[in-house]
């Protein structure tokens, strides 16, 4: 029989589910915003595939912009912020909408709109595809969100855990068991 080839995580979210979604909050967005389309930021990587949707979805071919903020080692946010890709976007005076996979204690979106509303842009507004509300640190809107969850470590439609599962096109729960148990039935397999 032929494995799998990722682990039996739990499925949170299908991918036809993160689709229909998507396109309702487009179509939320293209509403909320017209008659000027904003200026789309993708914070990447995690959230590439969420922009690529809602790009497809908003009329218009708006171009799409990147930022890296880093904050994470493995499942643990470290606190603090640094922009290292995307800083010095030409935000002055446009309405600047961030593209983000998950809000988890609020820190990157708290970090990366004071510091595009310091560049000059005239307004900084999120959609995000997930949003965990436990687990919040600092207070931030999300003018546009997908779904909100409970506290769990989530992976796949971009999300990774070191680089790991990021390809996986539904949204799915880490659980070091469910990993644990799959690795060495691959490795007795292969023995
Ligand atoms: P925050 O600054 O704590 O809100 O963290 C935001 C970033 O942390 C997201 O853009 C993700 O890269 C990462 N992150 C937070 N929770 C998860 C998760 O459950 N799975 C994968 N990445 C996560």
């Amino acid at each position: 029989m032929k494995q799998p080839s990722f682990p039996p995580f739990r499925v949170l979210f299908s991918n036809d589910t993160i689709l229909r979604r998507a396109q309702e909050l487009a179509r939320q967005i293209h509403v909320a915003t017209a008659p000027e389309p904003p200026m789309l930021v993708a914070v990447i990587e995690g959230a590439r595939p969420f922009a690529r949707l809602l790009q497809k979805f908003l009329p218009g071919s708006l171009p799409m912009h990147e930022v890296r903020a880093q904050s994470y080692a493995g499942q643990h946010s470290s606190g603090k912020v640094t922009i290292t890709i995307g800083a010095d976007l030409p935000v002055h005076g446009r309405h600047v909408l961030l593209l983000e996979d998950i809000v988890d204690t609020g820190r990157t979106i708290a970090a990366l709109r004071e510091h595009f509303l310091g560049k000059g842009a005239q307004t900084c507004r999120v959609a995000s595809l997930l949003s965990k509300p436990s687990r919040r640190v600092v207070p931030v809107g999300i003018e546009f969100l997908g779904f909100e969850i409970p506290d769990e470590f989530v992976l796949g439609f971009g999300m990774d855990l070191d680089g790991r599962y990021r390809e996986l096109p539904d949204i799915v729960v880490y659980e070091s068991e469910v990993e644990r148990a799959f690795l060495s039935k691959v490795a007795s397999a292969s023995t």
